[in-house]
């Protein structure tokens, strides 16, 4: 029987756990790594996937192989594992979930011909509600796309990229669930400061988000539509707008979303 291996389970490794689980993916076909036991026995707990320290022997039976360590411990991780994997009777196919690391690097650190996609996932995968941007390797065909395309569905969306464009879409999908909770923070400081207290701010905010974000996703409009129609001539959202964009807000994202593209360039070459 085959299994999926998922490599490192801390924040991105447990989203990507629970949402198979909960998608319907056997949690007997899971094999979940971790170097400390109490983290292992935790997820086996709540999700009941494997729990394996050993990655060779996680691998050994493994047809996916999600890669959900730190970018520094990716070559180091595929070195370990190399071996296993060479060995291994099935066609796996390795996918890094890792910011900065390109294919290149990873496939000349595995067996020659291993198929590699690198994802760019996010952290809503929790929820079933990710975006997994992904770009494939030269020795992956259609059947593996497929293969990692269906596994990630059940958590996310998924979008084929070149590379050359992963570092621009970790920066509007991978980092960007941070820019919302930080925009959350400021909202609900803003409306204590108005009197509120923190908890009715808090609803207020929370609400507010997930209902926009839903009528983002579902109303079939565009961003500045959905923005017109709230904002009548002469009227208080219209009041605040115009703070927003005498302060830069577009600039801002502008920036922002540059700065994150380029750090996540200066990574892939260290
Ligand atoms: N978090 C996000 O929103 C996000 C978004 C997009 C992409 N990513 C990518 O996802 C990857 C994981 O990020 P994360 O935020 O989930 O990091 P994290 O919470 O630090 O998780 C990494 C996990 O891997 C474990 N680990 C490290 N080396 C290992 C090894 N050799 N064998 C088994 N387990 C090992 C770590 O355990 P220890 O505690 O023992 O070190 C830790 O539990 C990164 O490459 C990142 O670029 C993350």
């Amino acid at each position: 029987m085959s299994t999926i291996a998922v490599l490192g389970c801390g924040k991105i490794g447990e989203a990507l756990v629970s949402g198979l689980v909960k998608s319907g993916t056997a949690a007997s076909d899971v094999i979940a790594t971790n170097r400390n036991a109490q983290r292992g026995a935790e997820l086996h707990e709540r999700y009941g996937v494997k729990d394996e320290q050993d990655n060779t022997r996680a691998v050994e039976r493994a047809k996916v192989i999600f890669l959900c360590v730190k970018p520094p411990q990716i070559v180091p991780l595929l070195n370990e594992i190399s071996r296993a994997l060479d060995d291994n009777d099935e066609d796996s196919i390795v996918v890094s979930m890792a910011a900065g690391v390109p294919i290149a690097d990873m496939e000349e650190a595995l067996p020659a011909g291993t198929p590699v996609i690198r994802c760019m996932p996010n952290t809503p995968m929790l929820l079933g509600a990710g975006m997994n941007a992904v770009v494939r390797g030269r020795y992956v065909n259609d059947d593996h796309l497929a293969t990692v395309t269906e596994l990630l569905s059940a958590v996310g969306e998924v979008l084929v990229l070149k590379e050359s464009q992963i570092d621009a879409a970790g920066a509007l999908s991978g980092s960007s669930p941070a820019y919302v909770f930080l925009m959350a923070e400021a909202m609900i400081e803003a409306g204590v400061e108005q009197g509120l207290a923190r908890a009715e701010a808090e609803q207020l905010t929370i609400s507010a988000l997930a209902g926009a974000g839903a009528m983002l996703k579902e109303s079939g409009e565009g961003p500045a539509t959905l923005r017109a129609n709230v904002s009548s001539p002469g009227g208080t959202t219209m009041a605040a707008l115009r703070e927003f964009e005498e302060s830069g807000f577009r600039g801002m994202f502008f920036r922002a979303i540059e700065a994150c593209t380029r750090k996540a360039a200066q990574l892939s070459k260290k």
